[in-house]
């Protein structure tokens, strides 16, 4: 039976249909069956009030109430069904014009990142990564398919997106500062980028995902990221010690004032520092719960006047450049 209910009843288990244009919701499909606490989050976080349930195709076997927590099994994928067939149809695709190809790509990409950070294992590590290859290939090869992916900013601040996000930006900026230099693997770079918040998989989702202010201790948990996901990709063993450097360092600031290890200037690797310029753009430019997000100008526009010391000065001046091509 069809019938409408109101967002605060929903619950896991549900088959929803979504109210709104699929180009302005964070899911991949219009229609599916709720599976985690989380998504019920991101839709009343859209604003909708009220949605339209289809009962006979969702199965309530495991729903709860909403507010309780979510007692989803953990999920499991196994490194074939990883990666989403359309992404790859999309990247080799010749005939998709440009704007079609970028959104696919990067719907798609937002789909792997997530199943991969749901299981997060060593061979699915290693799936994930072929096709973050073929991803930067495309960005290095694809001028048009590339200034595509750059106007797509997120319509929320989840970690799967945010990471699709900053593995984008990262590349683009690598590949301006070292210009097809062979000195550089940019597969294995891009690898890094895509994966710089693994670590948050390590991370209780109640702190990640809380509203209010942290408390001490809850900080000091989640500023435990980049050191868990060194981590895991050391445990893993699939990337280089140079890459596996982005996770540990993305959020060091030039001037010192980062973190884990407040780190100066020279001492952070020119990896670690585009992956911050990028991690902090996307922040400013993604809606969160606490913070209207900020046009492109307004971003770099802050990050320029207000943040001046947390990035290298010349990545920085490449960044901008990009958003002016
Ligand atoms: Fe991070
Ligand atoms: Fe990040």
């Amino acid at each position: 039976m069809i019938k409408t209910i109101k967002v605060q009843d929903l619950a896991v288990g549900m088959y929803i249909m979504l109210p709104i244009s699929w180009f302005k919701h964070p899911f991949l499909k219009n229609e599916f069956t709720i599976k985690s606490q989380d998504q019920i989050d991101k839709i009343i976080d859209h604003g909708i009030t009220e949605i339209v349930i289809d009962t006979e195709k969702g199965d309530r076997s495991d729903a709860h109430p909403t507010g309780s927590p979510a007692r989803v099994p953990p999920k499991t994928w196994s490194p074939e069904k990883l990666v989403p067939p359309e992404l790859r149809e999309a990247i080799h695709d010749q005939s998709l014009p440009p704007e079609k190809k970028s959104r696919l790509v990067y719907e798609s990409s937002r789909v792997l990142v997530e199943r991969l950070f749901e299981d997060p294992r060593t061979e699915n590590i290693r799936e994930a990564k072929k096709s973050i290859s073929e991803i930067v290939d495309l960005i290095i090869a694809d001028d048009a398919t590339s200034r595509e992916l750059l106007k797509i900013t997120s319509y929320d601040f989840y970690t799967y997106t945010h990471s699709v996000n900053v593995g984008v930006f990262s590349v683009l900026l690598a590949k301006s500062v070292f210009k097809g230099s062979d000195a550089h693997n940019m597969h294995e770079l891009g690898a890094g980028f895509f994966l710089h918040d693994i670590g948050k998989v390590r991370i209780d989702p109640a702190i990640i995902n809380k509203r209010g202010k942290l408390t001490e201790e809850e900080m000091y948990n989640i500023k435990s990221h980049p050191y868990q996901g060194y981590k895991i990709l050391k445990e893993t063993n699939q990337l280089t010690e140079e890459c596996m450097i982005i996770v540990m360092q993305h959020h060091e600031r030039e001037n010192g004032s980062g973190y884990p290890k407040m780190l100066k200037g020279d001492q952070i690797h020119t990896y670690g520092r585009i992956c911050c310029i990028a991690d902090v753009y996307d922040a400013l430019t993604s809606d969160r719960s606490y913070q209207q997000k900020l046009n492109t100008f307004e971003a770099l526009k802050l990050m320029k006047e207000t943040l001046v010391s947390h990035f290298h000065q010349e990545l920085f001046n490449k960044f901008v450049f990009l958003f002016t091509q």
